[in-house]
């Protein structure tokens, strides 16, 4: 599906960000774990959490969907294995995140994905879980991944070698499903839904600060049963609506329930930097998660280099970071993102194509971009292609409203797996994308 986004003079308006896609998945599936009557509201249901679902289902978990309600029901029977393989489609969080918990579980199990997920790296998960006691193959590092036998060691003690949420939440779910302790040195900071998760179900998980990064301690624990669970806004998805009303001449937009966890707001850092005009108001915690509503004004942006330690916490953003730096005044030079390629598509080749066809002048490096921005309203001499990249196309999609005839982006259909209202919700602001 392509969409056209048509320049506007002005957006502005009041949405309500849509639920967080990494706690929604990891609260279907700590919620399954414990096995109660769950209600979980603010679920985002797009296709990734809906396949992590799916998935869950075939294992046995049993769950109830009422458009946006979920309800996670007490099961009497224990999870059981599938013959046919479960599919992720295009999660790569479904599948790393429940590879370590079906092999705690000690279930049998082939998991597979979608063309895109097939061509991204499993052994950073596998190897681990291996060494931690479990049998289970793939096809050179990529799916299937078949989880044959073994179990999970105790006191299993591992340094991340890749800074990635999905590879730390996977051992830690291995560990909590079969009942085991685990340390983990993380150097460079991720997301932590999962440990605040386990943390907010009375889990025992240690978190400290050392000069080598963070260390995480999950104790052997037994969490407790919880009724109702809220998902906070999804600051990933909020960060296209925050660089729309920036980039546009003439905007006031507000965001309402817009998650604010520290591992995941590096964004808002990086454009403070740059001049951005936004603010946090109403700050609360739900769930043992931060979130607050966000004001946001057209800026003058400014290009600046960004920190190297906070790129971890922005990984999700650096395509509409790469769009806002357009429309900055001079260089935005982001460094150490090799990470980018194994995202969805190759994110940095995607937004160097993407800026190259919208004539912006910049550096592909083999770790990031240079971005030399002027705040001209951008013309594209070509369509765009996502590579069926739900980021990519939300990225270049924003950008049009700042073209001079509109910005075509190919491939959009994936936007479904993450922000499945985005069109909607963009030209409600006054956005103009169409098919
Ligand atoms: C996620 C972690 C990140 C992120 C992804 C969601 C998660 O991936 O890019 O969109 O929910 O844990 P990595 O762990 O591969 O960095």
């Amino acid at each position: 599906m392509n969409l056209t986004s048509s320049p506007v003079k002005e957006i502005s308006g009041e949405v309500t960000c849509p639920g967080d896609k990494s706690i929604s998945q990891r609260i279907l599936i700590i919620g399954s774990f414990l096995n109660c009557d769950i209600k979980i509201t603010g679920f985002l249901n797009a296709q990734d959490p809906l396949s992590t679902m799916k998935a869950l289902k075939e294992i046995g978990a049993l769950i109830k969907k009422d458009g946006d309600l979920v309800e996670i029901k007490k099961r009497s029977r224990s999870f059981n294995t599938t013959k046919s393989p479960i599919d992720l489609g295009n999660s790569g969080t479904g599948i790393r995140l429940l590879t370590g918990f079906i092999s705690g579980l000690n279930l049998k199990a082939t998991l597979i994905g979608d063309e895109s997920l097939s061509q991204r790296p499993m052994s950073r998960v596998v190897d681990p879980l291996v060494k931690m006691g479990k049998k289970i193959s793939t096809n050179d590092g990529k799916t299937p991944i078949k989880i044959k036998g073994g179990s999970i060691n105790d006191n299993f003690d591992f340094q991340m070698p890749v800074a990635s949420a999905q590879v730390k939440s996977s051992l830690i779910l291995a560990s909590l499903s079969s009942g085991n302790s685990i340390k983990i040195k993380e150097p460079k900071v991720t997301r932590d839904h999962t440990e605040k998760m386990i943390e907010h179900c009375g889990g025992k998980i240690d978190i400290q600060n050392s000069s080598e990064g963070k260390i995480i301690t999950l104790h052997k624990t037994n969490l407790s049963e919880i009724s109702s669970y809220e998902v906070v806004g999804d600051f990933s998805s909020a960060a296209f609506i925050i660089v729309a009303a920036l980039i546009s001449k003439k905007s006031k937009i507000l965001i309402k329930n817009v998650g604010l966890n520290k591992t995941r707001i590096g964004l808002l850092e990086v454009l403070l930097k740059m001049n951005a005009h936004i603010k946090i108001v109403n700050k609360k915690k739900t769930c043992n998660e931060m979130c607050g509503d966000l004001i946001i004004e057209s800026s003058d942006l400014e290009g600046i280099e960004v920190p190297d330690h906070i790129i971890p916490n922005i990984i999700d953003e650096i395509p509409i970071l790469s769009i806002a730096a357009c429309f900055a005044d001079g260089e935005t030079v982001i460094k150490n993102a090799s990470e980018l390629k194994v995202k969805e598509s190759d994110r940095l080749k995607a937004t160097s194509d993407g800026l190259e066809a919208m004539n912006i002048r910049h550096n592909m490096l083999d770790d990031g971009l240079i971005i030399y921005g002027d705040n001209n309203n951008v013309i594209a001499s070509t369509e765009i292609d996502s590579f069926g990249d739900h980021r990519i196309a939300m990225s270049f999609l924003v950008a049009g409203l700042r073209s001079k005839d509109g910005i075509v982006v190919k491939n959009c259909k994936n936007i479904e797996t993450s922000f499945p209202n985005f069109c909607g919700t963009m030209n409600s602001l006054g956005m103009d994308i169409h098919e």
